[in-house]
């Protein structure tokens, strides 16, 4: 197919370019035409192995479009009915003159996906320095100095005792000191730990921070905001679990697991035979990060969440590597 398919194409180029007037109107025929050798060659398409076709498919319209635009030029420099005495600047050029346009990175689109399930929700999305006070990093966050806490977050020290955030929970404490409840945001964006890489850690990764705080927030809120967001990311059938965990800053804290997309939660490789991935962590604002940031914990409760896109990139997409996301291969990436 794909050696009938560049075949047809060089001939019917070549015929093209050259064509007289009649000759164009034959050729167009020929080839573009309802019955034409390029369109019949789209029409059995279908009698091809399901992973073939996509492939095929795409190359065929290629060739389509070029054909169309090498008659169209044909045409205009016969002068013929469809020349024109003017040029339409804002018109796409033809196809052999277009710029690849790239592609949007696999970690990206995952973030896409987030971010539209929390827009449709009314959360803002909001930005923030990856260069963080220790206050912000930590100590709001209930970590104080000798905290064991910050053993699992060492990172990487600036002069003048700055830290690079090693997660986006900071982000917590500036969105709410500055403003009033009801508060409903993500912060997603990169965050750094000094760890030692391997397939499963990198030095640098991205995190989506979530914090909602008003006046009747349950852990059940938390609960129903995780489900949208991990059926947003990997499917309407994904279930989410919550099971205790600890974490300074919340209260009670849990970590948040969902049913293997793979296997649908009967287990398999990639969840272990458990059925279950952990995504992330969450729980309810502690009073003493609400008092940190000038709320009353008598009249305010909120929870906090937060997980990698990376982590849902993998598991999506089937990536085994977290080291590829960022090493410099096109081809890898292309992939997705
Ligand atoms: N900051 C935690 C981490 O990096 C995740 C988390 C966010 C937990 C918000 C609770 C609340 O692992």
């Amino acid at each position: 197919m794909s050696a009938d398919a560049e075949y047809i194409y060089k001939e019917a180029l070549a015929r093209i370019e050259k064509a007289d007037a009649e000759g164009l109107r034959g050729a167009e025929v020929e080839y573009l035409g309802r019955k034409g050798k390029l369109t019949q060659l789209l029409r059995t398409l279908g009698e091809l192995p399901a992973a073939k076709r996509a492939p095929a498919g795409k190359r065929l319209n290629e060739i389509k479009v070029e054909l169309e635009d090498a008659v169209a030029a044909r045409k205009t420099q016969l002068g013929g009915e469809d020349s024109v005495g003017w040029v339409d600047m804002t018109e796409p050029p033809p196809a052999k003159f277009r710029q690849p346009i790239g592609h949007i990175h696999p970690v990206s689109q995952v973030l896409e996906d987030i971010e539209n399930v929390f827009l449709s929700m009314g959360f803002e999305i909001i930005d923030g320095p990856e260069v963080e006070t220790d206050w912000y990093n930590f100590e709001a966050l209930n970590i104080p100095p000798q905290h064991p806490a910050r053993d699992m977050q060492d990172t990487f020290y600036l002069e003048g005792g700055q830290v690079l955030r090693t997660h986006t929970s900071p982000m917590q404490i500036r969105y709410a000191t500055d403003h009033k409840p009801p508060i409903r945001i993500i912060a997603p964006g990169k965050v750094y730990r000094s760890e030692n890489e391997d397939a499963s850690h990198s030095w640098s990764f991205h995190q989506v921070e979530g914090l909602v705080v008003d006046t009747d927030t349950t852990l059940t809120d938390l609960h129903g905001t995780l489900l949208a967001m991990m059926r947003g990311t990997l499917g309407d059938k994904t279930e989410v679990r919550l099971r205790p965990s600890f974490f300074p800053y919340t209260e009670p804290s849990v970590e948040m697991d969902a049913t293997c997309p793979r296997c649908g939660g009967s287990g398999c490789v990639v969840c272990a035979g458990t059925g279950w991935l952990e995504m992330g962590g969450a729980g309810m604002v502690h009073p003493r990060v609400l008092r940190n940031v000038g709320l009353d914990p008598e009249k305010y409760q909120g929870f906090a969440f937060g997980f990698g896109p990376e982590r849902i990139a993998m598991i999506k997409y089937d990536i085994t590597d977290v080291r590829d996301f960022w090493r410099p291969r096109i081809s890898f990436l292309e992939q997705f």
